[in-house]
């Protein structure tokens, strides 16, 4: 779909009153957009890349206490998490947005595809939970909060991840996966700074950032740095509602962030979008000013998993 018809859309959606505005998106999510042959893979799998993070650096998720910002529709990645082994993971988020009948298409698929999701994990599959959950689909009469318990999931929402109610020094692994592009820097300092007192001293920060103008999954016609040519008046006009706010920091700006809140950055892992490389190098798009001193490297960086850790004072 043509991306400006789409945002045009999506700031009429929003003027509705709050409960038609949420329902009715998520109607047209569910059966014309990303929502509508809901598949739990990708999120399970974006869910291990976060775990895989914590294994690289040399330490382990077993019987940790993960925490999840920006649950979003189905809290995926905390099932991810417990079925690799998690003791509890705690998602937060702004908007009660969780759809059982997600979870329960999600489980549905868990079940009937047993082969593919072992494959998925490998070695990294707690088999006994895998097994439990499907025998937990087979019996249980499913609710969403016989789910949450038996998963070891607490969902918060309505809840801000940048005040919480959760105690000092009580989560091992601080996690978000597509969201932080979507909050403003300055609530996103105030998130991490909760961060820093929720965290444990040797707790990590594993943040999966999506810097792509996130129209171009649906308008083919455009790359992943169109938005990139408006200024922030312009650019308001267009993505400024709820359902498609994209703050357009770009991989620079975050990894400042993360250390004038006290982080060293352990790992980057950033990912190149040669497309927007090429289109960069031929000048072939006039940047916005603020955009223009950023090097080529940096803005040509589609997505990125931050690992950071607070340095705490002995
Ligand atoms: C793109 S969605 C989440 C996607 C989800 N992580 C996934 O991968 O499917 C971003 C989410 O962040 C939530 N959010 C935004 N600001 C927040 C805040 N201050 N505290 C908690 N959640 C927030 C929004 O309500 C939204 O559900």
């Amino acid at each position: 779909m043509n991306w400006k018809l789409k945002a045009k859309i999506q700031n009429i959606i929003s003027y509705f009153p709050s409960e038609f505005s949420y329902n009715f998106y998520y109607w047209i999510q569910r059966h014309f957009g990303s929502l509508k042959d809901f598949n739990p893979i990708n999120r399970l799998s974006a869910g291990m890349n976060m775990y895989k993070q914590v294994l690289n650096l040399g330490e382990s998720g077993e019987n940790k206490i993960f925490y999840e910002v920006g649950t979003g529709r189905a809290p995926i990645a905390p099932l991810a998490y417990w079925l690799m082994g998690a003791k509890k993971t705690i998602t937060i988020d702004l908007n009660p947005y969780v759809k059982t009948e997600l979870i329960t298409d999600s489980l549905k698929y868990i079940r009937n595809n047993k082969e593919e999701v072992i494959k998925l994990f490998g070695s990294l599959l707690n088999k006994d939970r895998l097994d439990d959950l499907i025998d937990f689909t087979n019996n249980m009469h499913f609710t969403l909060q016989k789910f949450l318990d038996f998963c070891s999931i607490e969902y918060i929402a309505p809840g801000d991840a940048s005040n919480t109610n959760i105690a000092d020094n009580s989560i091992d692994y601080f996690t978000s996966c597509a969201v932080f592009e979507h909050i403003e820097r300055d609530t996103l300092k105030k998130i991490i700074i909760e961060g820093n007192r929720i965290i444990k001293k040797n707790g990590l920060f594993i943040n999966y950032i999506d810097y792509r103008d996130h129209f171009s999954s649906s308008d083919r016609t455009i790359s992943a740095i169109n938005f990139l040519q408006y200024s922030d008046d312009q650019w308001k006009k267009y993505a400024d509602n709820k359902y498609m706010y994209m703050n357009r920091l770009r991989h620079d700006d975050y990894i400042n962030l993360f250390r004038s809140e006290g982080h060293n950055i352990l790992a980057e892992n950033t990912e190149i979008d040669q497309n927007s490389k090429e289109i960069l190098k031929s000048k072939r798009l006039k940047l916005d000013e603020q955009f223009k001193e950023k090097l080529l490297e940096t803005l040509s960086i589609r997505g990125a998993m931050i690992v950071s850790r607070k340095l705490f004072n002995e």
